[in-house]
């Protein structure tokens, strides 16, 4: 890896400018610490790219991605896009990148963070020892299966849409939720609907028989309903989950409330040349351009980059050092704020100065 880190921004729509710009000056900071230089462009992507090309992706931004070591994502979406045609769609601009870029695994780490344990709706002693990491695969499933259609019909109309997964597609996000767990507790639980779907009985029968290359790590299979019961109940008994595209999205998201809010849930999107990182949540249109988004979800996003992506694992370690501690000392955005009236209820740019201080004290 040269001494120089080439990373493109894709700040996006609603919060993801303020919060891209509080993980880029942590990204910075690492850098200078560890003796390399950040070079960084930045490219309208989602709704910022409709209004100003009548396009959520260009080719330009796409090229630029292909060729920078990482691409960091904001979000993108809002209600002032919603009568464009569906392929036009600021979220259109997710499923291209995802696509273009090969981005098939979705990693997404749920670990709870000591000081937070309280700002969890979830009881402290089901909660305090979580340390989850579901891995979502991206790029096949029913949000790209065809066809997908709405049409009329004689006494109304009728929407259709497609979940198609190959076998390669399966072992090759079951490859990356294996590896992951040999680093990690050695579990690994695959979520399907085998009870139901065609696909998923498909899923269940190549991981069954990919397992096999992993005798140290432990299978089991679980239905996707339980495992969203389980997810609240008892969600220490998971190691790595792995899953299909939809399932891991709405199963993600749930998970997110055992950390207390989703501006603090980080994740990278993986392929086998090109990497991106974001946080899982959306665009938050209702806090947006108010200065009071979570950044911690994108600054983790940040570690995430450091460690797969960059090859500075020490750097990601002290990413998520300075989160904790500044959680310790008390900081807190209004998501994850118990207190309305504490002093430490702070903005955007107040708690991503605060991480910083954590990683350069001279700032
Ligand atoms: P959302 O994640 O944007 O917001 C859900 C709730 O969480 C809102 O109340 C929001 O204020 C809050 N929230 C989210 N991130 C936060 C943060 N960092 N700090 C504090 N509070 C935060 O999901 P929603 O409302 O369903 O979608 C809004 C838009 O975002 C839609 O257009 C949707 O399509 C898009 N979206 C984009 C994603 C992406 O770019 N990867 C992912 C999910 C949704
Ligand atoms: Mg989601």
């Amino acid at each position: 890896m040269s001494v120089t880190k080439n990373i493109v921004v894709l700040p996006g729509d609603g919060i993801g400018p303020e919060v891209t710009s509080e993980a880029v000056k942590i990204l910075q900071a690492v850098c200078e610490r560890h003796g390399y230089k950040l070079e960084t462009e930045s490219y309208d992507v989602g709704g910022a790219s409709i209004d100003r090309y009548g396009r959520p992706l260009t080719q330009e931004t796409l090229e630029a991605c292909k060729k920078a070591d990482a691409v960091l994502l904001g979000a993108v979406g809002g209600s002032q896009w919603d009568d464009q045609p569906k392929d036009k769609r600021p979220e259109a601009a997710l499923l291209g990148l995802r696509k273009e870029l090969g981005l098939y695994a979705n990693l997404r780490p749920i670990k709870t963070y000591e000081p937070l344990l309280q700002s969890s709706p979830l009881k402290e002693e089901i909660i305090k020892d979580v340390d989850i990491m579901i891995v979502r695969e991206l790029t096949g499933g029913i949000y790209f299966g065809r066809p997908r259609l709405i049409e009329k019909t004689n006494t109304g109309e009728r929407g259709v849409d497609t979940l198609v997964y190959t076998t390669e597609e399966v072992e090759r996000i079951v490859h990356t939720a294996f590896e992951t767990a040999a680093v990690r507790n050695r579990k690994v639980t695959s979520v399907d609907k085998a009870n139901v779907l065609d696909s998923s009985r498909l899923w269940r029968r190549t991981v069954k028989k990919s397992a096999k290359q992993w005798p140290e790590i432990t299978l089991e299979h679980m239905l996707v309903d339980n495992c969203a019961m389980q997810l609240v109940r008892a969600p220490s008994q998971f190691d790595v989950i792995v899953t299909a595209n939809m399932f891991g999205d709405i199963l993600s998201d749930e998970a997110s409330m055992i950390t207390g809010s989703i501006g603090m849930l980080p994740s990278a999107s993986l392929g086998k040349e090109h990497a991106m990182y974001e946080p899982v949540h959306g665009s938050a249109p209702d806090i947006a351009g108010e200065n009071k988004a979570n950044p911690l979800a994108t600054i983790a996003s940040v570690a995430l980059m450091c460690r797969y992506s960059l090859d500075m694992p020490e750097a990601a370690l002290e990413i998520e050092e300075a989160i904790q501690t500044t959680l310790k000392d008390g900081f807190r955005t209004g998501d994850i704020s118990t207190d309305p009236s504490s002093e430490y209820l702070v903005d955007t740019e107040e708690m991503g100065s605060a991480v910083l201080k954590h990683l350069n004290p001279d700032l």
